[in-house]
């Protein structure tokens, strides 16, 4: 089987694609995915330096001050150079408008830190933490226009029995999410 090209979008600390990047280098992904580019949003997003100290290609063009179809239309633009199959948002900050929806339909994903039906855009974990759920759910699901609103692909759930402050939710959820998202892209490419 061909491997898939993906490329991985971010905005900030990128641990999932920190996490991603190494599934397909020796992980569950290996001989499923190839990461074609890294792209980010704004050049301060810490997981450009680990992308390309992995020797990654990685591009930026900054949002801030664009209006969101002349940003995404530069955005188009920058994919035209690659064939991607997949573009996997990890903590991606942005809406999607539908243009670039529509541009690669069925093929962009997201991870979002709850259950998408319950909570949905920024402080997921808060929310559980504030609501005291005694387990919270991670979901990967496909991206429409709307913030975390596309169909669900997958559900994870993380134990939150015990936990003691907003970091201990932070951390088991991160851990489920670092190895639920490339367990369930696995899931998708192979299909
Ligand atoms: C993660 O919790 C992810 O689920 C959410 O934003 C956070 C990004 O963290 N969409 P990181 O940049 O992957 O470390």
């Amino acid at each position: 089987m061909m491997k898939k090209k993906i490329a991985i979008f971010i905005s900030g600390r990128g641990s999932n694609m920190q996490a991603i990047v190494e599934q397909c280098q020796r992980g569950p992904l290996k001989d499923l995915a190839q990461v074609e580019l890294v792209f980010a949003n704004k050049a301060s997003a810490a997981g450009l330096e680990y992308a390309k100290s992995q020797g990654l290609e990685t591009r930026c063009i900054n949002s801030k001050g664009l209006k969101r179809l002349d940003f995404d239309a530069k955005v188009i633009d920058l994919l035209s150079n690659y064939e991607l199959d997949f573009i996997i948002l990890a903590g991606y900050m942005r809406v999607l408008s539908s243009p670039f929806v529509q541009a690669y339909q069925g093929r962009i994903i997201n991870i979002h830190p709850a259950d998408t039906s319950l909570h949905q855009g920024l402080h997921a974990y808060e929310w559980a933490y504030e609501n005291q759920l005694a387990a919270t759910k991670i979901t990967v699901h496909f991206v429409d226009e709307g913030m975390d609103t596309g169909a669900v692909i997958a559900q994870a759930s993380v134990d939150l029995k015990g936990v003691e402050s907003l970091q201990d939710v932070e951390k088991r959820g991160l851990a489920v999410e670092h190895q639920f998202y490339s367990a369930t892209l696995k899931s998708l490419f192979e299909a």
